[in-house]
Formats: C-alpha cells, sequence, structure tokens
C-alpha cells in the first residue's frame, strides 16, 4: 500500500482503547490514545504504575492476552497491523518491530546459553544458516558493549545489566525499524541502568532504529526521548517536545510525575 499522507510518520496509532475482558468484569486499560512517530524518532511514553502504558507498547505487535478488545487502527510502514492474520503479522515481530521486556530474566529460557537465545531469533526469522548466526551474534554481543566470552553461558550466569545488554542484542538481531521497550531498566541499579540506556541510545541512533520507551521515570525518558506522552488513567493528557516539558510541564500530572522523581532521588518522602 502506499499512502503518500502516511508514509511521513511510520508508526502510526489512532483512537487506540484497549479492553481486558475477564470473569464478568472489564478493565479499560486505554482509552483513545492516538500518537505517531517517523522513522528513527524516539519516544518516551511516561506514567504512573497502572496508567496504560504496557497496554499500548503490547498492542502494537498484537502481544495482547487473547480475548482482549482492542479497538482502533495501527499502521506501521502503511501497513494496518490490526487488520493481518496472525501469520502476517508474525512475520513481522523482531523485523520491523522488536520488544525489549522489562526483566530479560523472564525473556530467557534457562536452559539455553545466550548464543542459542540470538541465533535462534537469527535462523527462525532470517532463516539465517547455523554458521552464519553464530557470526552474527558475536558482532551483536559486542554491539552491546558485551564480551563474547559470555555467549557459552546461560541467563542466570549474567548479571541483571549483562542480561538487559544481551536482551538488546537479541531485540536487535533482524535489523528491526523500531523497538518497544517496556521499563528495560527499571530492575537495575542506577549505575548500570545508565550503562544500558547509554548503550540503547547509541544503537538506535546509530541503526537508524525508532524507539517507543515505557518508563514510569519522566526525566529518564526525556534523557533518551526528543519527545514524550504522559499517560495517566490510560489516556494521553500531555505530549511533546522532552526538552520543554521537564522545564515547563503543562498538565499537573506532568508536574507531579517530575516532583515524585526528583523527591525519591533526593530520599525525601513524596
Ligand atoms: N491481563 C490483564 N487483565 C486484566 N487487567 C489488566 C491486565 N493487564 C493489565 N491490566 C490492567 O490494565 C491497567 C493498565 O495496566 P498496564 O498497561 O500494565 O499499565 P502500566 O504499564 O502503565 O503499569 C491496570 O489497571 C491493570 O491492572
Ligand atoms: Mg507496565
Amino acid at each position: 500500500m502506499t499512502d503518500q499522507g502516511r508514509s511521513e510518520s511510520f508508526l502510526s496509532v489512532e483512537n487506540l482503547s484497549v479492553t481486558y475482558v475477564g470473569r464478568g468484569r472489564e478493565v479499560r486499560a486505554v482509552r483513545n490514545c492516538s500518537f505517531s512517530f517517523r522513522k528513527g524518532n524516539m519516544t518516551g511514553l511516561v506514567g504512573e504504575s497502572g496508567s496504560g502504558k504496557s497496554s499500548v507498547l503490547m498492542a502494537i505487535p498484537r502481544l495482547l492476552p487473547a480475548g482482549t478488545r482492542v479497538t482502533g487502527s495501527i499502521v506501521c510502514g502503511g501497513e494496518d497491523l490490526t487488520a493481518m492474520s496472525e501469520q502476517e503479522i508474525n512475520a513481522r515481530r523482531w523485523r520491523r518491530m522488536a520488544l525489549v521486556p522489562q526483566g530479560a530474566m523472564n525473556s530467557f529460557t534457562p536452559h539455553l546459553s545466550i548464543e542459542r537465545h540470538i541465533t535462534e531469533v537469527l535462523e527462525h526469522h532470517l532463516r539465517a544458516s547455523r554458521a552464519e548466526s553464530r557470526k552474527k551474534a558475536a558482532e551483536l554481543i559486542r554491539s552491546v558493549g558485551l564480551e563474547p566470552d559470555i555467549m557459552p553461558r546461560f541467563p542466570h550466569e549474567l548479571s541483571g545489566g549483562q542480561r538487559q545488554r544481551a536482551a538488546l542484542a537479541a531485540a536487535t538481531a533482524c535489523d528491526p525499524d523500531f523497538l518497544l521497550a517496556d521499563e528495560p531498566t527499571t530492575a537495575l541499579d542506577v549505575i548500570t541502568q545508565k550503562e544500558v540506556l547509554d548503550t540503547l541510545k547509541r544503537l538506535t541512533a546509530e541503526r537508524g532504529m525508532g524507539l517507543l520507551l515505557v518508563t514510569h521515570d519522566l526525566p529518564l525518558a526525556a534523557n533518551v526521548c526528543e519527545t514524550l506522552l504522559v499517560m495517566k488513567d490510560g489516556e494521553i493528557v500531555e505530549r511533546g517536545d522532552s526538552g520543554r516539558m521537564v522545564k515547563n510541564p503543562e498538565h499537573p500530572y506532568t508536574r507531579a510525575l517530575i516532583g515524585a522523581i526528583r523527591d525519591m532521588e533526593s530520599g525525601r518522602p513524596s
């Protein structure tokens, strides 16, 4: 599909609503959210826990639990993801968009080595040979600042920071157009967090990848992303340039988010 109007924005989410349906109870987690970004753009989706960030993020590659009601449109590179068959959307996961999960421990299979995690992605999604995959895996591991000698190790033998880097190596294996990162550094200490974020920033810039970064930490998102979306109770309440938002937040909720993080960092009760 060629659509001049849409090709400007690489990812375009319009009127997205997500409702979880279960045991006679409905939770409307996302309400009519719209946003878009151009290729290579880095956008932060921020808000407190429960505001609906992960629901937005997981709706894009269509990885929400079965039965969840999703309405609205998600157009990526001119293709409507919501209209695709499972097979079609699956062919775009890893290659168009790749997920960087919150705790890499959960996304790794305990008995597979780090090397095998990455080679499996390459073999499965790019149909690469074992030899090609091993060579590429070593390059990817170096690109995230790890030494290739960690390749034969198992996930539990790595530190939290090393695991998040390895997850980043796996996510970038198929050269995706953009990364969907859900609290990728929340479980890490402050110094490791900064190192992993710097790596994420460098990789996305070097490869011209887009990034949708979900975090509860507004200043952290502002440090990485040029644009921020602030989410509260399933709705986007403020959006715009991240520098402007940190200096001059318009919505009281945005001000509260900035204040809460500052209070936490200075050790004062909020
Ligand atoms: N699988 C689910 N079933 C029912 N409710 C859910 C499910 N996942 C999330 N929710 C609810 O949806 C709302 C938004 O959650 P979520 O998108 O995870 O927010 P965030 O990522 O900002 O913390 C919350 O009220 C949460 O409890
Ligand atoms: Mg979440």
